[in-house]
């Protein structure tokens, strides 16, 4: 069976087919990175725009690669939140267009379980369910119980930021670009993690996170002493760092100890990261837990993804109705 994802929740306009849910057969993606960095933030509305140019082109992109046309598809998915409301009306507004004038089944898919399908992609080896996931990103930083597919139990999350959007705050007030995670993260590899005290933040039993204390904390270091440059850049990057990871890696340990679990997966774009990555493989193995983060592409949005969790909700019998809403505030267990 062969789905059409469609994702356009946020930055990034993509399109993938995906076969039975596991094997990507095309992919693409137009990126709107370098319209919003000079913003240091995603605009809506310009995101929204340029998502209305870039959605049948890249679906166009995408069929032509899999060199196939639209009477081979057997369902499109498409996000339908959470997301920015103008980026997400113009993904299920085509996908809703196509799946009408085609005949052919549409599906409204969670953009978090999205990223929770991602490692079940291209892979031989997945995780069994029940398994814990730790997602983080740019908007989301939970830890969940999935019990199959479309089946979520929320045990934390953050009660602040998102652990992406601390990387991106502290990033912008470091004079970093947009999004600065990737760039915090490079610089954070030649720093000295123990350079600069920040505070160790949401301590304790309770598995919900914090990550505004840090980012302030970092605020209040670079008034006090000024942006840094060179290697004090990189040992603030990587104190920083250390703090959101120690947070991450400890509040999923406690979980991940509370009962057995058939792994751990790891996804949403934060889970690019090199210090978060390390730390969870070396916990992880002293624990004899699989570890499943997927490839850094397929960590961050992507279609390949959409088209993964739609294919599981078709097989569920699960169908969009023809005046499916975009959900901006859709959340897992909704
Ligand atoms: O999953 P994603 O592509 O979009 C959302 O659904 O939010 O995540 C984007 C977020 C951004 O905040 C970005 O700075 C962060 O993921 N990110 C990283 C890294 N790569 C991307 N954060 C830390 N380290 C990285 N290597
Ligand atoms: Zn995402």
């Amino acid at each position: 069976m062969l789905v059409l994802g469609i994702e356009s929740s946020c930055d990034e306009t993509a399109a993938a087919i995906v076969e039975d849910g596991r094997r990507v057969v095309a992919e693409e993606v137009a990126s709107q990175i370098a319209i919003h960095a000079g913003f240091g933030g995603v605009v809506p509305e310009i995101a929204a725009r340029a998502h209305v140019v870039h959605v049948l082109p890249v679906i166009d992109a995408v069929l032509k690669r899999a060199a196939i046309g639209l009477s081979q598809v057997d369902a499109i998915a498409v996000t339908c939140g959470p997301g920015l409301i103008g980026a997400l009306l113009v993904g299920v507004q085509t996908a809703k267009a196509i799946a009408f004038g085609c005949g052919l089944p549409l599906i409204g898919v969670n953009h978090l379980e999205g990223h929770l399908c991602a490692v079940f992609l291209d892979v031989e080896k997945v995780p069994s369910f029940p398994h814990l996931a730790l997602l983080v990103s740019g908007g989301h930083s939970e830890i969940v119980v999935a019990h199959d597919f479309g089946k979520y139990e929320l045990l934390g999350a953050t009660r602040d930021d998102a652990a992406g959007e601390a990387f991106d705050k502290v990033g912008k007030l470091l004079g970093l670009g947009y999004p600065a995670g990737p760039l915090v993260d490079k610089l954070a590899r030649t720093g000295d993690r123990a350079a600069v005290k920040l505070p160790q933040a949401m301590r304790g039993r309770g598995l919900d996170f914090s990550f505004s204390g840090i980012k302030t904390a970092v605020a209040t270091h670079v008034q006090k002493h000024g942006v840094p440059t060179e290697q004090a850049l990189s040992d603030l990057c990587a104190s920083f760092q250390a703090q959101v990871v120690a947070q991450l890696v400890s509040k999923t340990m406690l979980a991940l100890d509370e009962k057995k679990f058939g792994g751990l997966v790891v996804s949403g774009g934060v889970a690019c990261n090199r210090g978060l990555r390390q730390a969870l493989q070396t916990e992880t193995e002293r624990r004899g837990v699989d570890l499943f983060i997927p490839s850094p592409e397929r960590c961050t949005d992507n279609a390949a993804m959409i088209a993964c969790a739609g294919y599981y909700r078709l097989r569920r019998g699960e169908r969009a109705p023809v005046d499916l809403k975009a959900a901006p505030g859709l959340s897992l267990t909704s």
